[in-house]
Protein backbone atom coordinates (compact mmCIF):
# COMPACT_ATOMS: atom_id res chain seq x y z
CA UNK A 1 0.00 0.00 0.00
CA UNK A 2 0.54 3.72 -0.28
CA UNK A 3 2.48 6.07 2.16
CA UNK A 4 0.89 9.62 2.05
CA UNK A 5 2.21 13.03 3.70
CA UNK A 6 0.39 15.75 4.63
CA UNK A 7 2.10 18.53 5.43
CA UNK A 8 -0.16 21.32 6.81
CA UNK A 9 -1.41 17.89 8.68
CA UNK A 10 -3.63 20.07 11.39
CA UNK A 11 -5.45 21.94 9.22
CA UNK A 12 -9.79 21.79 10.15
CA UNK A 13 -9.91 20.11 6.28
CA UNK A 14 -8.16 17.18 7.14
CA UNK A 15 -11.40 15.79 8.12
CA UNK A 16 -11.98 16.40 4.39
CA UNK A 17 -9.27 14.67 3.00
CA UNK A 18 -9.64 11.48 5.34
CA UNK A 19 -12.96 10.74 4.09
CA UNK A 20 -11.38 11.32 0.60
CA UNK A 21 -9.20 8.29 0.96
CA UNK A 22 -11.97 6.24 2.94
CA UNK A 23 -14.75 6.72 0.26
CA UNK A 24 -11.76 5.67 -2.28
CA UNK A 25 -10.34 3.18 -0.27
CA UNK A 26 -10.73 -0.12 -2.13
CA UNK A 27 -9.50 1.55 -5.24
CA UNK A 28 -6.41 3.44 -3.43
CA UNK A 29 -4.77 0.99 -0.94
CA UNK A 30 -2.78 3.37 2.09
CA UNK A 31 -1.18 2.03 4.33
CA UNK A 32 0.33 5.15 6.13
CA UNK A 33 -0.70 8.51 6.49
CA UNK A 34 1.29 10.97 8.10
CA UNK A 35 0.28 14.08 9.42
CA UNK A 36 3.05 16.96 9.71
CA UNK A 37 2.74 20.38 11.89
CA UNK A 38 4.97 22.45 13.35
CA UNK A 39 5.26 23.90 16.66
CA UNK A 40 2.67 26.42 16.66
CA UNK A 41 0.28 23.53 15.31
CA UNK A 42 0.82 21.00 18.11
CA UNK A 43 -2.92 21.01 19.59
CA UNK A 44 -4.57 21.43 16.28
CA UNK A 45 -2.56 18.47 15.05
CA UNK A 46 -3.47 16.50 17.55
CA UNK A 47 -6.84 16.98 17.68
CA UNK A 48 -7.39 16.18 14.23
CA UNK A 49 -5.08 13.49 14.22
CA UNK A 50 -7.07 11.31 16.96
CA UNK A 51 -10.38 12.22 14.67
CA UNK A 52 -8.72 10.89 11.72
CA UNK A 53 -7.85 7.74 13.78
CA UNK A 54 -11.35 7.37 14.77
CA UNK A 55 -12.58 8.00 11.28
CA UNK A 56 -10.66 5.02 10.05
CA UNK A 57 -11.52 3.09 12.59
CA UNK A 58 -15.37 3.46 11.97
CA UNK A 59 -14.55 2.79 8.31
CA UNK A 60 -13.44 -0.33 9.16
CA UNK A 61 -9.75 0.32 8.03
CA UNK A 62 -6.45 -0.24 9.02
CA UNK A 63 -4.94 2.79 7.11
CA UNK A 64 -2.35 4.18 10.16
CA UNK A 65 -2.38 7.61 10.99
CA UNK A 66 0.92 9.45 12.15
CA UNK A 67 1.56 12.63 13.88
CA UNK A 68 4.68 13.99 13.86
CA UNK A 69 6.47 17.25 13.68
CA UNK A 70 9.29 15.45 11.83
CA UNK A 71 9.00 16.69 8.02
CA UNK A 72 11.82 14.25 6.99
CA UNK A 73 10.48 11.62 8.95
CA UNK A 74 6.81 11.88 6.70
CA UNK A 75 8.76 12.53 3.65
CA UNK A 76 10.83 9.64 3.10
CA UNK A 77 9.75 7.64 0.62
CA UNK A 78 6.34 8.48 0.63
CA UNK A 79 4.70 8.05 -2.51
CA UNK A 80 1.97 11.39 -2.41
CA UNK A 81 2.68 14.35 -0.36
CA UNK A 82 -0.19 16.26 -0.11
CA UNK A 83 0.63 20.59 1.01
CA UNK A 84 -2.39 22.72 2.76
CA UNK A 85 0.32 25.17 4.98
CA UNK A 86 -0.82 28.33 5.93
CA UNK A 87 2.42 30.07 6.72
CA UNK A 88 1.84 32.86 9.73
CA UNK A 89 -1.85 31.49 10.08
CA UNK A 90 -4.35 32.90 10.55
CA UNK A 91 -3.04 36.00 11.71
CA UNK A 92 -0.78 36.57 8.60
CA UNK A 93 -3.83 36.24 6.51
CA UNK A 94 -6.21 38.65 8.34
CA UNK A 95 -3.25 41.37 7.93
CA UNK A 96 -3.09 40.41 4.07
CA UNK A 97 -6.92 41.21 3.98
CA UNK A 98 -6.86 44.79 6.00
CA UNK A 99 -3.78 45.59 4.66
CA UNK A 100 -4.86 46.12 1.28
CA UNK A 101 -8.12 47.76 2.39
CA UNK A 102 -6.44 50.66 3.82
CA UNK A 103 -5.71 51.70 0.20
CA UNK A 104 -8.99 51.17 -1.01
CA UNK A 105 -7.68 47.96 -2.69
CA UNK A 106 -9.26 44.30 -2.55
CA UNK A 107 -8.15 42.34 0.74
CA UNK A 108 -8.59 39.03 -0.60
CA UNK A 109 -5.88 36.06 0.63
CA UNK A 110 -5.16 34.96 -2.76
CA UNK A 111 -5.81 37.48 -5.52
CA UNK A 112 -4.73 41.08 -5.35
CA UNK A 113 -1.88 42.06 -2.85
CA UNK A 114 -3.25 39.98 -0.45
CA UNK A 115 -2.46 36.96 -2.36
CA UNK A 116 1.27 38.62 -3.00
CA UNK A 117 1.93 38.67 0.57
CA UNK A 118 0.88 34.98 1.09
CA UNK A 119 3.09 34.32 -2.08
CA UNK A 120 6.06 35.76 -0.67
CA UNK A 121 5.72 34.18 3.21
CA UNK A 122 5.03 31.02 1.28
CA UNK A 123 7.65 30.52 -1.33
CA UNK A 124 10.66 29.93 0.73
CA UNK A 125 8.97 27.47 3.06
CA UNK A 126 7.87 25.17 -0.27
CA UNK A 127 11.04 25.19 -1.60
CA UNK A 128 12.44 24.27 1.59
CA UNK A 129 9.86 21.07 1.68
CA UNK A 130 10.74 20.48 -1.52
CA UNK A 131 14.70 20.14 -1.19
CA UNK A 132 13.32 17.00 1.24
CA UNK A 133 10.95 15.48 -1.29
CA UNK A 134 13.89 15.49 -3.66
CA UNK A 135 16.42 14.46 -1.23
CA UNK A 136 14.15 11.82 0.52
CA UNK A 137 10.74 10.68 -1.90
CA UNK A 138 12.62 12.15 -5.45
CA UNK A 139 9.74 9.65 -7.13
CA UNK A 140 6.98 11.27 -4.98
CA UNK A 141 4.08 13.44 -6.25
CA UNK A 142 3.27 17.00 -4.70
CA UNK A 143 -0.11 17.72 -4.85
CA UNK A 144 -0.32 21.31 -3.76
CA UNK A 145 -2.87 22.87 -2.58
CA UNK A 146 -1.41 25.64 -0.83
CA UNK A 147 -2.27 29.16 -1.77
CA UNK A 148 -2.48 31.01 -3.64
CA UNK A 149 -1.86 27.65 -5.47
CA UNK A 150 -1.35 28.60 -9.29
CA UNK A 151 2.13 31.11 -8.25
CA UNK A 152 3.25 28.07 -5.37
CA UNK A 153 3.07 25.47 -7.74
CA UNK A 154 4.93 27.98 -10.88
CA UNK A 155 7.69 28.70 -8.00
CA UNK A 156 7.87 24.45 -7.90
CA UNK A 157 7.89 23.68 -11.36
CA UNK A 158 10.42 26.19 -11.73
CA UNK A 159 13.08 26.01 -9.44
CA UNK A 160 12.60 22.44 -8.09
CA UNK A 161 12.85 18.75 -9.57
CA UNK A 162 9.82 17.74 -7.63
CA UNK A 163 7.07 16.36 -9.69
CA UNK A 164 3.90 18.75 -8.76
CA UNK A 165 -0.26 18.79 -9.84
CA UNK A 166 -1.29 22.24 -8.26
CA UNK A 167 -5.09 21.52 -7.14
CA UNK A 168 -8.22 24.12 -6.25
CA UNK A 169 -11.68 23.14 -5.70
CA UNK A 170 -13.34 26.24 -7.98
CA UNK A 171 -13.40 24.06 -10.76
CA UNK A 172 -15.15 21.12 -9.22
CA UNK A 173 -17.48 23.34 -7.61
CA UNK A 174 -18.46 25.08 -10.73
CA UNK A 175 -19.21 21.48 -12.14
CA UNK A 176 -21.17 20.90 -9.38
CA UNK A 177 -22.95 24.07 -9.17
CA UNK A 178 -23.92 24.06 -13.00
CA UNK A 179 -25.46 20.34 -11.88
CA UNK A 180 -27.46 22.05 -9.08
CA UNK A 181 -28.63 25.05 -11.41
CA UNK A 182 -29.80 22.07 -14.03
CA UNK A 183 -30.89 19.50 -11.31
CA UNK A 184 -28.57 16.79 -12.93
CA UNK A 185 -26.48 14.67 -11.28
CA UNK A 186 -22.63 16.18 -11.53
CA UNK A 187 -21.27 13.39 -13.51
CA UNK A 188 -23.29 13.95 -16.32
CA UNK A 189 -21.47 17.11 -16.33
CA UNK A 190 -18.23 18.41 -18.28
CA UNK A 191 -16.67 21.82 -18.22
CA UNK A 192 -14.15 22.86 -20.94
CA UNK A 193 -12.25 25.06 -18.46
CA UNK A 194 -9.24 27.48 -19.15
CA UNK A 195 -7.32 30.19 -17.44
CA UNK A 196 -5.23 30.51 -14.30
CA UNK A 197 -5.79 29.31 -10.92
CA UNK A 198 -8.61 31.64 -9.63
CA UNK A 199 -9.09 32.96 -12.60
CA UNK A 200 -10.47 29.96 -14.67
CA UNK A 201 -12.84 30.51 -17.05
CA UNK A 202 -16.10 27.60 -18.60
CA UNK A 203 -15.07 28.13 -21.97
CA UNK A 204 -17.83 25.32 -23.43
CA UNK A 205 -20.49 23.73 -20.68
CA UNK A 206 -21.87 19.72 -21.98
CA UNK A 207 -24.49 18.10 -20.62
CA UNK A 208 -24.25 14.51 -21.44
CA UNK A 209 -22.33 15.55 -24.04
CA UNK A 210 -24.34 18.47 -25.61
CA UNK A 211 -23.56 21.77 -25.57
CA UNK A 212 -25.33 23.65 -23.41
CA UNK A 213 -23.32 26.57 -22.62
CA UNK A 214 -25.81 29.62 -23.54
CA UNK A 215 -29.04 27.33 -21.40
CA UNK A 216 -26.49 28.16 -18.07
CA UNK A 217 -25.27 31.57 -18.94
CA UNK A 218 -29.21 32.09 -19.76
CA UNK A 219 -29.47 30.61 -15.88
CA UNK A 220 -26.83 32.85 -14.31
CA UNK A 221 -27.90 36.17 -16.03
CA UNK A 222 -31.49 35.18 -14.35
CA UNK A 223 -30.15 34.82 -10.95
CA UNK A 224 -28.53 31.76 -10.38
CA UNK A 225 -25.42 32.12 -8.56
CA UNK A 226 -22.54 30.24 -9.05
CA UNK A 227 -20.37 31.29 -5.75
CA UNK A 228 -17.78 29.26 -3.00
CA UNK A 229 -18.80 30.72 0.91
CA UNK A 230 -15.72 32.51 1.39
CA UNK A 231 -16.96 35.14 -2.02
CA UNK A 232 -19.34 37.79 -1.22
CA UNK A 233 -22.89 36.53 -3.21
CA UNK A 234 -23.22 39.20 -5.75
CA UNK A 235 -25.11 38.21 -9.15
CA UNK A 236 -23.24 39.18 -12.51
CA UNK A 237 -24.62 41.35 -14.91
CA UNK A 238 -26.75 39.86 -17.66
CA UNK A 239 -25.25 41.94 -20.47
CA UNK A 240 -21.45 41.19 -19.23
CA UNK A 241 -22.28 37.31 -19.36
CA UNK A 242 -24.04 37.24 -22.71
CA UNK A 243 -21.29 39.07 -24.22
CA UNK A 244 -18.30 37.30 -21.98
CA UNK A 245 -20.17 33.72 -23.70
CA UNK A 246 -18.19 32.06 -21.16
CA UNK A 247 -18.89 31.34 -17.50
CA UNK A 248 -16.56 33.06 -14.75
CA UNK A 249 -15.66 31.34 -12.01
CA UNK A 250 -16.48 33.05 -8.55
CA UNK A 251 -12.98 34.55 -7.93
CA UNK A 252 -13.72 36.55 -11.35
CA UNK A 253 -16.15 38.86 -9.07
CA UNK A 254 -12.84 40.38 -7.88
CA UNK A 255 -11.81 41.93 -11.27
CA UNK A 256 -15.08 42.25 -12.98
CA UNK A 257 -16.67 43.83 -10.29
CA UNK A 258 -14.19 45.44 -8.30
CA UNK A 259 -15.97 48.45 -6.82
CA UNK A 260 -19.08 46.53 -5.79
CA UNK A 261 -16.85 44.11 -4.31
CA UNK A 262 -14.36 46.38 -2.19
CA UNK A 263 -17.92 47.96 -0.90
CA UNK A 264 -19.21 44.42 0.51
CA UNK A 265 -15.94 44.41 2.13
CA UNK A 266 -15.72 47.63 4.03
CA UNK A 267 -18.85 47.24 4.92
CA UNK A 268 -18.18 43.43 6.53
CA UNK A 269 -14.86 45.43 8.10
CA UNK A 270 -16.89 48.27 9.48
CA UNK A 271 -19.62 45.87 10.79
CA UNK A 272 -17.61 44.12 13.09
CA UNK A 273 -18.18 40.91 10.71
CA UNK A 274 -14.68 41.42 9.86
CA UNK A 275 -12.40 40.34 6.87
CA UNK A 276 -12.97 36.72 5.79
CA UNK A 277 -9.80 35.65 8.06
CA UNK A 278 -11.77 37.06 11.64
CA UNK A 279 -15.08 35.03 10.35
CA UNK A 280 -13.02 31.95 10.01
CA UNK A 281 -11.22 32.19 13.05
CA UNK A 282 -14.55 31.87 14.49
CA UNK A 283 -15.72 28.83 12.61
CA UNK A 284 -12.61 26.86 12.79
CA UNK A 285 -12.58 27.79 16.57
CA UNK A 286 -16.16 26.00 16.65
CA UNK A 287 -14.77 23.26 14.11
CA UNK A 288 -11.67 22.32 16.67
CA UNK A 289 -14.73 21.84 19.74
CA UNK A 290 -16.45 19.71 17.53
CA UNK A 291 -13.59 17.55 16.63
CA UNK A 292 -12.14 16.97 20.00
CA UNK A 293 -15.44 15.57 20.96
CA UNK A 294 -14.40 11.58 21.42
CA UNK A 295 -17.74 9.95 19.96
CA UNK A 296 -17.24 12.48 16.95
CA UNK A 297 -16.41 9.89 13.99
CA UNK A 298 -16.88 11.40 10.75
CA UNK A 299 -16.67 15.25 8.92
CA UNK A 300 -19.00 17.13 10.76
CA UNK A 301 -21.60 19.37 8.26
CA UNK A 302 -20.20 22.46 9.64
CA UNK A 303 -16.81 22.20 7.88
CA UNK A 304 -19.00 23.02 4.83
CA UNK A 305 -19.25 26.52 6.12
CA UNK A 306 -15.80 26.81 4.27
CA UNK A 307 -14.81 27.87 0.91
CA UNK A 308 -12.76 24.24 0.72
CA UNK A 309 -15.90 22.41 -0.15
CA UNK A 310 -15.33 18.84 -2.45
CA UNK A 311 -11.54 19.61 -1.59
CA UNK A 312 -11.11 15.95 -0.63
CA UNK A 313 -13.39 15.08 -3.55
CA UNK A 314 -10.42 17.06 -6.34
CA UNK A 315 -7.71 15.91 -4.46
CA UNK A 316 -8.20 12.18 -3.57
CA UNK A 317 -9.91 11.27 -7.32
CA UNK A 318 -7.05 13.04 -8.31
CA UNK A 319 -4.11 10.99 -6.68
CA UNK A 320 -6.41 8.12 -7.31
CA UNK A 321 -6.11 8.71 -11.21
CA UNK A 322 -2.51 8.55 -10.96
CA UNK A 323 -1.87 5.68 -8.49
CA UNK A 324 -4.56 3.69 -11.24
CA UNK A 325 -2.96 5.09 -14.25
CA UNK A 326 -6.64 6.06 -15.33
CA UNK A 327 -6.37 8.73 -17.95
CA UNK A 328 -9.25 10.67 -16.30
CA UNK A 329 -9.55 14.38 -17.52
CA UNK A 330 -9.10 16.55 -14.13
CA UNK A 331 -8.70 20.03 -13.76
CA UNK A 332 -5.36 20.83 -12.34
CA UNK A 333 -2.36 23.31 -12.11
CA UNK A 334 0.22 22.17 -15.07
CA UNK A 335 3.22 23.48 -17.09
CA UNK A 336 0.97 24.88 -20.06
CA UNK A 337 3.13 23.06 -22.93
CA UNK A 338 1.80 24.25 -25.84
CA UNK A 339 -1.71 23.91 -24.66
CA UNK A 340 -2.31 27.42 -24.82
CA UNK A 341 -0.72 28.71 -27.91
CA UNK A 342 -0.20 32.56 -26.95
CA UNK A 343 0.83 31.91 -23.46
CA UNK A 344 4.61 30.27 -23.07
CA UNK A 345 5.32 26.97 -23.02
CA UNK A 346 6.89 26.88 -19.12
CA UNK A 347 3.68 28.95 -17.38
CA UNK A 348 1.48 27.41 -14.91
CA UNK A 349 -2.12 27.18 -16.61
CA UNK A 350 -5.55 25.38 -14.49
CA UNK A 351 -6.64 23.49 -17.39
CA UNK A 352 -8.23 20.24 -18.35
CA UNK A 353 -5.71 17.93 -18.25
CA UNK A 354 -5.18 13.92 -19.05
CA UNK A 355 -4.52 12.59 -15.44
CA UNK A 356 -2.21 9.17 -15.82
CA UNK A 357 0.48 7.52 -13.74
CA UNK A 358 2.97 10.23 -15.68
CA UNK A 359 1.51 12.70 -14.26
CA UNK A 360 -0.89 15.57 -16.04
CA UNK A 361 -0.98 16.18 -19.90
CA UNK A 362 -2.70 19.41 -21.05
CA UNK A 363 -5.44 19.34 -23.57
CA UNK A 364 -4.15 21.20 -26.48
CA UNK A 365 -6.93 24.21 -26.46
CA UNK A 366 -5.67 26.82 -28.79
CA UNK A 367 -5.45 30.32 -28.75
CA UNK A 368 -7.43 32.46 -25.70
CA UNK A 369 -10.44 33.89 -26.75
CA UNK A 370 -9.44 37.97 -27.10
CA UNK A 371 -12.23 38.47 -24.49
CA UNK A 372 -9.68 36.96 -21.99
CA UNK A 373 -6.37 36.63 -23.20
CA UNK A 374 -5.64 40.52 -22.04
CA UNK A 375 -6.07 39.84 -18.28
CA UNK A 376 -4.97 36.24 -17.98
CA UNK A 377 -1.99 37.76 -19.68
CA UNK A 378 -1.56 40.72 -17.24
CA UNK A 379 -2.32 37.81 -14.06
CA UNK A 380 0.31 35.49 -15.50
CA UNK A 381 3.20 38.50 -15.94
CA UNK A 382 1.93 39.55 -12.45
CA UNK A 383 2.35 35.90 -11.35
CA UNK A 384 5.79 35.19 -12.65
CA UNK A 385 7.08 38.83 -11.12
CA UNK A 386 5.64 37.75 -7.39
CA UNK A 387 8.01 34.06 -8.18
CA UNK A 388 10.68 35.71 -8.52
CA UNK A 389 10.71 38.63 -6.25
CA UNK A 390 9.55 35.50 -3.35
CA UNK A 391 12.77 33.25 -4.68
CA UNK A 392 14.88 36.53 -5.03
CA UNK A 393 13.75 38.67 -2.52
CA UNK A 394 14.38 41.89 -4.65
CA UNK A 395 12.36 44.89 -4.09
CA UNK A 396 12.32 46.32 -7.49
CA UNK A 397 10.99 42.88 -8.59
CA UNK A 398 8.48 42.60 -5.83
CA UNK A 399 7.27 46.27 -6.88
CA UNK A 400 6.99 45.64 -10.34
CA UNK A 401 4.96 42.24 -9.17
CA UNK A 402 2.15 44.65 -7.41
CA UNK A 403 2.07 47.30 -9.86
CA UNK A 404 1.59 44.74 -12.74
CA UNK A 405 -1.38 43.53 -10.56
CA UNK A 406 -4.45 44.77 -11.97
CA UNK A 407 -6.38 45.31 -8.69
CA UNK A 408 -3.60 47.91 -7.83
CA UNK A 409 -4.52 51.20 -9.37
CA UNK A 410 -1.34 53.05 -9.14
CA UNK A 411 2.53 53.41 -8.54
CA UNK A 412 1.99 55.31 -5.57
CA UNK A 413 -0.41 52.77 -3.92
CA UNK A 414 1.74 49.71 -4.71
CA UNK A 415 4.52 51.50 -2.88
CA UNK A 416 2.46 52.10 -0.01
CA UNK A 417 0.94 48.49 0.18
CA UNK A 418 4.48 46.82 -0.26
CA UNK A 419 6.07 48.38 2.71
CA UNK A 420 3.46 47.79 4.79
CA UNK A 421 3.37 44.14 3.72
CA UNK A 422 7.23 43.89 3.57
CA UNK A 423 7.23 45.81 7.59
CA UNK A 424 4.36 43.27 9.01
CA UNK A 425 5.87 40.49 7.38
CA UNK A 426 9.58 40.77 8.48
CA UNK A 427 9.54 37.43 10.62
CA UNK A 428 8.47 35.61 7.91
CA UNK A 429 10.54 37.00 5.10
CA UNK A 430 13.96 35.70 5.19
CA UNK A 431 14.42 36.31 1.54
CA UNK A 432 13.68 39.95 1.91
P1 LIG B 1 -4.75 26.28 8.58
O1 LIG B 1 -4.01 27.38 9.17
O2 LIG B 1 -5.90 25.77 9.33
O3 LIG B 1 -3.86 24.96 8.37
C1 LIG B 1 -2.63 24.93 7.93
C2 LIG B 1 -1.77 24.11 8.90
O4 LIG B 1 -0.46 24.22 8.40
C3 LIG B 1 -1.76 24.65 10.34
O5 LIG B 1 -2.04 23.62 11.26
C4 LIG B 1 -0.34 25.19 10.49
O6 LIG B 1 0.19 25.05 11.79
C5 LIG B 1 0.41 24.35 9.49
N1 LIG B 1 1.68 24.90 9.02
C6 LIG B 1 2.04 26.18 8.82
N2 LIG B 1 3.31 26.24 8.38
C7 LIG B 1 3.74 24.96 8.25
C8 LIG B 1 4.96 24.36 7.85
N3 LIG B 1 6.00 25.10 7.47
N4 LIG B 1 5.05 23.02 7.86
C9 LIG B 1 4.01 22.27 8.26
N5 LIG B 1 2.85 22.78 8.67
C10 LIG B 1 2.71 24.11 8.66
O7 LIG B 1 -5.11 26.69 7.09
P2 LIG B 1 -6.26 26.13 6.14
O8 LIG B 1 -7.35 27.10 6.14
O9 LIG B 1 -6.57 24.75 6.45
O10 LIG B 1 -5.55 26.23 4.73
C11 LIG B 1 -4.35 25.57 4.46
C12 LIG B 1 -3.84 25.97 3.10
O11 LIG B 1 -4.65 25.42 2.07
C13 LIG B 1 -3.85 27.47 2.86
O12 LIG B 1 -2.71 27.84 2.12
C14 LIG B 1 -5.11 27.69 2.08
O13 LIG B 1 -5.08 28.85 1.32
C15 LIG B 1 -5.11 26.45 1.23
N6 LIG B 1 -6.40 26.05 0.63
C16 LIG B 1 -6.40 25.86 -0.70
C17 LIG B 1 -7.55 25.47 -1.36
C18 LIG B 1 -7.49 25.35 -2.84
O14 LIG B 1 -8.51 25.42 -3.48
N7 LIG B 1 -6.31 25.18 -3.42
C19 LIG B 1 -8.72 25.21 -0.62
C20 LIG B 1 -8.68 25.40 0.76
C21 LIG B 1 -7.50 25.80 1.38
C1 LIG C 1 -12.00 28.36 -1.92
C2 LIG C 1 -10.72 28.44 -2.69
C3 LIG C 1 -9.54 28.22 -1.85
C4 LIG C 1 -9.59 29.13 -0.67
C5 LIG C 1 -10.83 28.85 0.14
C6 LIG C 1 -10.96 29.83 1.27
O1 LIG C 1 -12.34 27.06 -1.80
O2 LIG C 1 -10.67 27.63 -3.82
O3 LIG C 1 -8.40 28.37 -2.61
O4 LIG C 1 -8.47 29.00 0.12
O5 LIG C 1 -11.96 28.91 -0.62
O6 LIG C 1 -11.90 29.38 2.18
P1 LIG C 1 -11.97 29.98 3.63
O7 LIG C 1 -13.10 29.26 4.28
O8 LIG C 1 -10.65 29.72 4.27
O9 LIG C 1 -12.22 31.44 3.49
MN1 LIG D 1 5.29 2.41 -1.18
MN1 LIG E 1 -8.63 27.61 -4.72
Amino acid sequence: GLKVAVIGGGSSYTPELIEGFIIRAKELPVDDIYLVDIEEGKEKLSIVGELAKRMFFKAGLKTRVHMTLDRKEAIEDADFVITQIRVGGLEARARDERIPLRYNVIGQETTGPGGFAKAIRTIPVILDICRDIEELSPDAWLINFTNPAGIITEAVLRYTNVKTIGLCNVPIGMVNNVAKILNVDSKRVRIEFVGLNHMVYGKEIYLDGKNITSTVLKKLSDSALINMNNIPDLNWDKDFIYSLGMLPCPYHRYFYMTDEILEEEIKAFQSGEGTRAQQVMKIEKDLFEKYKNPSLDEKPKELEKRGGAYYSDAAVSLISAIYNDKEEIHTVNVRNNGAISNLPDDVVVEINSVISKTGAKPIAFGKLPIKINGLIQQVKSYELLTVKAGVTGDYYTALMALIANPLVPSVKIAKKILNDILVQNRDYLPQF
